[in-house]
């Protein structure tokens, strides 16, 4: 071998070597501004990307996680910490490592998938006189008249226009069609509807929609990378990126309760969400057991042969559908024609019953599928099964709430002059939610008629629309007019003074006038359209609101009773400092609660705060639950005020506040440990209500005199009275210890004290969560023996 032959050789090798793609990954990629036929081939093992101008966006090659040699070419957000994947050719049709993307000269961009198809999405071929390939500033990939925003996947970027096209989630399993409506695909029906179509996002958080429509995000001005994605679960989100924490965040999303998802749960099962966070399982009913040839559903146990021998078992809280054709709506006045409308029908599977006295009836046919237990749902569904099925319904609690948390006409004994038997008689009728219903109504079509006022109000804001259903807006002259110039002072609280007044449609009202309060008007209303958002028998109600002249005013519902200290702690004893809720009128003598109302006192709070826990993002956790935010109804239906204000709050303030209104231990340890703050703080702060309930004393009081010793701490020695002495009449109130009647009442104390202990349980992972804290007191679920709460805290330093 000749020596040239051998120089040639290693030339060429040499040559070779430096053509190899780069072996590995953490090698700076080859960033390219635009991709053309001279830079053609690009194999997806070449570590090169295409940057936009702004280094903002990067598209190339990306190896599918699962399987491997597989690649998709993708759109990421580039300068950020996580590679947040926005666009993306189909995954169900990936390329292996040979597969280059390729423009030829004549301008034809292609990329082949194994069997030599071009997966470009849609035709790419281009046109001769521009043949590069480049991204822009907005992320948008661009090749001659071919665009990726025209072809979106599962995301839409800001300045993105979604109008007419339709977003997938990854999984293939739902869209987003015609920019307005949710769809499980395999089924094709909705469970979302826009009210109008969306068009596009910007950066500040404004999503624009047809007829001048639009909403606005949690954290709306801002100016920040954000994204609209079908995620994988269904559910339409707007992230936005938060730089402080380095991550994406959820700033609105389409669905609140994720279980009415459609596809959630496979025919038959119901699901269930977690009250602590958004997380959802699925169970079978009663009756029923998991699908063995499938992966997910419930199968029947017993099949119904003769439809003649069946009957049917109760699940509250419980919706199923059998899709819009085959849901039979009827009138019924009554429970039992409606039971019998669906035994007439062979092919009758339940039927979904309201007890409102409004006679809603649906009957189920064929097939039960979508189910979803809530408690949002004032509905039970009855569920037919063979007559020898054993089973029995453990979805109970509604029998509870029609006489737990709405009873009317009831009245109550004042406190007992020294006399040990009272006897009492307490009828409970309870008309449901039919007040709630009606009010509902006529503030839908308030806002119909002030719609030319939202107009106006949107004009100064810059902004047009709010959604359909929003909070409204009063002018100060209004609200001036109706609380007699602010003459009639009902309350004094940490976030401003309550004054009573009537609106010119006759409603009593509570208006508060805020203080303290933080940020622009746009950032205001998208707090308070939050807020309103949220409806639950035990929630006061926003009505509506007032930003004006840097004003800024809620207008609530009335609540007539005032607050639950009043009731549970009797008058003459210590005054908490400067207490923020002191009725400035002094009420006459208050009745003394008993037992059963304690009971349905203490359900309500803890069936609203769950609701509020699973039905908002984090930032309307509400931090601040003690019995003078407890209001009641004049039928002693509990109501939580003041949810959601905390937000509203300076930061600093909220601090400050926060340890003002904390003294005295409503606040869970970890305010003081400075451990993160979630939603198991509100579940401590239950705890403590819960046994004041019982107990009568607040935490810091025993015999009427402030506890200051360090060794007291409440629920310790409440944990010893009942664990480990097992004298529970020992911290029973004693203004109604002698009505306790063991054998009546044992089982209702007895569960509001365990439940009460497992809230106070020092570290916030023991401590169940609010939908389990409900549960546990509705008597659904076993309480077994929670831990001795040890920390003595007490809150200021
Ligand atoms: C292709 O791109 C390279 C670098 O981006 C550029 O230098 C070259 O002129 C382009 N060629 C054509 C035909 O556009
Ligand atoms: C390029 O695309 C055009 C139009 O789609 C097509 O007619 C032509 O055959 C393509 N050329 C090559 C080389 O693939
Ligand atoms: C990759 O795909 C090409 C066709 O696009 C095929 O010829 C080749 O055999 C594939 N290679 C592997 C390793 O699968
Ligand atoms: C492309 O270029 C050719 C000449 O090279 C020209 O005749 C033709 O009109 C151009 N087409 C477009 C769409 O610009
Ligand atoms: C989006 O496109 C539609 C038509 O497809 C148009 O009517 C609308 O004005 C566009 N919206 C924006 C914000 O560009
Ligand atoms: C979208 O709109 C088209 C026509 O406007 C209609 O035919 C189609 O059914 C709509 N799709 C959905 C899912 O609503
Ligand atoms: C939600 O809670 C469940 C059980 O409580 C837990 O398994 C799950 O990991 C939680 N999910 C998130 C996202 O925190
Ligand atoms: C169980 O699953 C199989 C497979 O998906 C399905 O064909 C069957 O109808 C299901 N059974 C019931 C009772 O739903
Ligand atoms: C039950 O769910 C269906 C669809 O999921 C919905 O249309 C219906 O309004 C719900 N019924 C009640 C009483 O919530
Ligand atoms: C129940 O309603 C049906 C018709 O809606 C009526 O005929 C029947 O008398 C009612 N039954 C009772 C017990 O009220
Ligand atoms: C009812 O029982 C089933 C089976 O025992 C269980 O999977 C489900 O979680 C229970 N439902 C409730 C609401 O506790």
């Amino acid at each position: 071998m000749s020596t040239t032959t051998i120089l040639l050789l290693s030339f060429l090798f040499s040559i070779l070597l430096s053509n190899l793609p780069p072996s590995s990954a953490q090698q700076q990629p080859l960033t390219l501004s635009s991709f053309n036929s001279s830079t053609s081939p690009w194999l997806p093992t070449q570590n090169r990307i295409l940057l936009s101008p702004n280094s903002v966006f990067a598209a190339g090659f990306k190896a599918i996680p699962t399987s491997q040699n597989h690649y998709t070419f993708s759109i990421w957000y580039h300068d950020l910490s996580i590679n947040e994947i926005v666009w993306s050719t189909n995954e169900n049709t990936p390329f292996n490592a040979s597969a280059p993307l390729f423009i030829t000269t004549s301008g034809n961009l292609t990329l082949n998938d194994i069997s030599g198809h071009n997966v470009w999405p849609s035709s790419a071929s281009g046109n001769p006189n521009s043949t590069s390939l480049s991204i822009n500033n907005d992320g948008n990939l661009i090749f001659s008249t071919w665009q990726s925003f025209n072809f979106p996947t599962d995301t839409i970027l800001p300045t993105q226009n979604i109008s007419g096209t339709q977003i997938i989630s990854k999984n293939g399993k739902y869209s987003f069609s015609n920019s307005t409506r949710l769809v499980l695909i395999s089924s094709t029906d909705s469970y979302w509807v826009a009210g109008k179509a969306f068009q596009s996002l910007d950066k500040f958080g404004r999503m624009a929609q047809d007829s001048a429509g639009a909403f606005i995000t949690s954290d709306f001005g801002a100016t920040r990378y954000r994204r609209l994605k079908l995620d994988n679960d269904g559910n339409l989100k707007i992230y936005s990126f938060d730089t402080d924490l380095g991550q994406w965040i959820i700033v609105w999303k389409a669905v609140q309760e994720s279980c009415t998802i459609f596809g959630t749960c496979g025919p038959n099962a119901i699901c269930i969400s977690d009250g602590s966070n958004s997380s959802t399982s699925c169970v079978c009913p009663p009756g029923f057991k998991p699908n063995r040839t499938a992966i997910e559903g419930c199968e029947i146990k017993i099949p119904m042969t003769n439809p003649e021998n069946t009957k049917f078992l109760q699940l509250d809280y419980v919706n199923y559908t059998s899709g819009p054709s085959q849901t039979k709506r009827i009138d019924a006045n009554n429970f039992t024609f409606c039971q019998a409308s669906c035994k007439r029908e062979p092919n009758c599977r339940g039927f979904g019953f309201k007890y409102d006295g409004k006679g809603y009836c649906a009957l189920q046919l064929e097939k039960l599928v979508y189910g979803y237990w809530s408690p949002g749902t004032e509905t039970a569904m009855f569920l037919r099964v063979d007559s020898s099925e054993k089973d029995v319904s453990n979805f109970s609690g509604m029998t509870q709430l029609l006489e737990t948390t709405c009873p009317v006409k009831i009245s109550l004994p004042l406190p007992p002059e020294e006399s040990n038997t009272t006897t009492r008689n307490i009828a409970i009728v309870c008309t449901l939610f039919a007040a709630e219903l009606i009010s509902g109504v006529i503030f839908f079509w308030g806002f119909l008629k002030r719609y030319i006022k939202y107009r106006e109000m949107a004009q100064t804001l810059s902004l047009e629309l709010l959604p359909a259903g929003g909070p409204k807006r009063f002018t100060y002259a209004e609200l001036k007019a109706a609380t007699g110039d602010f003459s009639n002072l009902i309350g004094r609280g940490g976030f401003g003074d309550v004054y009573k007044g009537e609106l010119t449609d006759h409603r009593v009202v509570a208006v508060k006038v805020l203080k303290h309060v933080t940020g622009g008007d746009a950032e205001f209303w998208a707090e308070v359209t939050i807020i309103a958002r949220m409806h639950h028998l035990n929630l006061v109600r926003l009505w509506g609101f007032c930003a004006e002249k840097g004003k800024r005013i809620l207008v609530y519902e009335y609540v007539p009773n005032g607050s639950l200290d009043k009731y549970i702690f009797s008058q003459g004893k210590v005054k908490i400092s400067e207490s923020e809720s002191e009725m400035v009128i002094s009420p006459p003598p208050t009745p003394v609660l008993d037992w059963n109302i304690r009971y349905r006192i203490g359900l309500g709070v803890a069936r609203a705060i769950a609701y509020l826990h699973e039905e908002c993002l984090e930032w309307v956790l509400h931090c601040d639950i003690k019995p003078e935010n407890i209001l009641l109804g004049g039928d002693f239906c509990p109501k939580i005020s003041d949810f959601g204000l905390a937000k509203l709050r300076k930061k600093e303030e909220r601090v400050s506040m926060s340890r003002i209104r904390g003294t005295r231990g409503y606040m869970a340890p970890e305010w003081v440990g400075g451990d993160p703050i979630t939603s198991k703080a509100d579940v401590y702060s239950f705890g403590m209500v819960l046994l004041e309930l019982v107990t009568g004393t607040r935490n810091f009081e025993m015999q009427g005199s402030v506890m200051e010793s360090e060794d007291w701490y409440f629920p310790r020695w409440a944990f010893d009275k009942v664990f480990k002495e097992f004298r529970v009449e020992d911290i029973l109130d004693s203004q109604i210890k002698h009505s306790y009647d063991n054998r009546a009442h044992f089982n209702l104390v007895d569960r509001m004290v365990k439940t009460a202990m497992w809230c106070l349980q020092d570290q916030p992972e023991t401590r169940p969560s609010m939908g389990k804290v409900a549960k546990m007191l509705e008597g659904t679920v076993e309480i077994t023996e929670p831990n001795k709460p040890t920390i003595f805290f007490l809150g200021d330093e």
